[in-house]
């Protein structure tokens, strides 16, 4: 079968680490270039944690440093989530790799402009560096195939009531976003927070025996805390937000989603960040993006747990 070419451009992070193990365990990609964004923890950090993971998952694609913070606000980063070193839990040695010499953007042009195919763009953290890419090179966005992120949300948020994270740290670039006409998959929490791993799933990722697998488990450990303290609505589960972006690529037919206008709020000084999404078409407006609300969970975490068995 042939391998969907990809871009990923993440803010490693215990969920954005999950999804590339499942990026690269599945076999399903050919992942042109990781490049990283500032927001889970900062540029340096996630930088370091996606050549951690280059080294972890024994793979040579190519990894560049985005951009250090959101287009015009201070960074906002989520410590209180992924801890000091920002994918806090195992034990992962400093990389002795370094990240190539493009910037993130100029690497995106680069590979869109050399692609004999359109290329899919998976960012899984604030749309800083896919904001930048649109403002410079406008002229290769019928290059792009699609868009699948994880972000927003339609009926909730995490970081205010109603302003997802990765839309909160960059609500300009997210406009941005979802105005530039690519076509969008959004996951945004609707369908995040049922993509949820329990101690059980976690216990079986263990049970695996490779060191991804003990590395995974270790991650969710870290991870599950603030979700069982903060979030009790989840039942003791943690919501395993950026994966959904890639296994949404791999079988669609595992969520639910409707084809929604979606704009962003940039101003609100109660709803700045939020995804307005209008889910029942009451602006009767064209539809800018796929909003997922529904997946089923079983078949995501066997999925995950599949991709894992391959690695190292
Ligand atoms: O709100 C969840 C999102 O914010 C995820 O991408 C997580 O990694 C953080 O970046
Ligand atoms: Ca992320």
């Amino acid at each position: 079968m042939k391998k969907v070419p990809v871009i990923i451009d993440c803010d490693p992070g215990h969920d954005d680490a999950v999804m590339l193990m499942l990026a690269v365990g599945s076999g399903l990609f050919d992942i042109k270039a990781i490049t990283t964004s500032a927001g889970n923890q900062t540029q340096e950090k996630t930088l370091k944690n996606a050549l951690r993971l280059k080294t972890l998952l024994a793979i040579d694609t190519p990894i560049y440093k985005g951009s250090d913070k959101p287009l015009f606000r201070n960074l906002i980063i989520a410590d209180q989530v992924h801890g000091e070193m920002g994918m806090d839990g195992p034990i992962l040695p400093e990389p002795v790799i370094t990240p190539e010499s493009l910037s993130a953007i100029e690497a995106i042009a680069k590979i869109l402009t050399e692609s004999s195919e359109k290329i899919t763009i998976v960012p899984t953290g604030p749309l800083t560096n896919i904001a930048t890419f649109l403002l410079a090179y406008p002229h290769l966005k019928p290059r792009i195939e699609r868009i699948s992120m994880m972000g927003g949300g339609a009926f909730r948020g995490n970081m205010t009531p109603t302003a997802e994270f990765n839309i909160y740290v960059d609500p300009e670039a997210a406009a941005i976003v979802f105005q530039s006409g690519v076509p969008i998959t959004m996951c945004g929490l609707d369908v995040t927070h049922k993509a949820l791993v329990f101690q059980e799933d976690i216990e079986r990722f263990r049970s695996i025996g490779n060191r991804t697998g003990q590395v995974i488990a270790e991650l969710m450990d870290f991870f599950s805390i603030f979700y069982r303290k903060e979030r009790p609505e989840l039942d003791g589960g943690a919501a395993l937000h950026d994966p959904c972006a890639i296994a949404w690529l791999i079988d669609p037919s595992m969520f639910q989603s409707k084809a929604c206008y979606v704009d962003v709020e940039v101003t609100g000084k109660l709803t700045a960040g939020t995804t307005v999404v209008d889910f029942f078409d009451v602006l009767k407006k064209t539809p800018n993006a796929e909003v997922v609300y529904d997946i089923d969970r079983e078949k995501y975490i066997q999925l995950i747990y599949d991709s894992v068995l391959g690695l190292p």
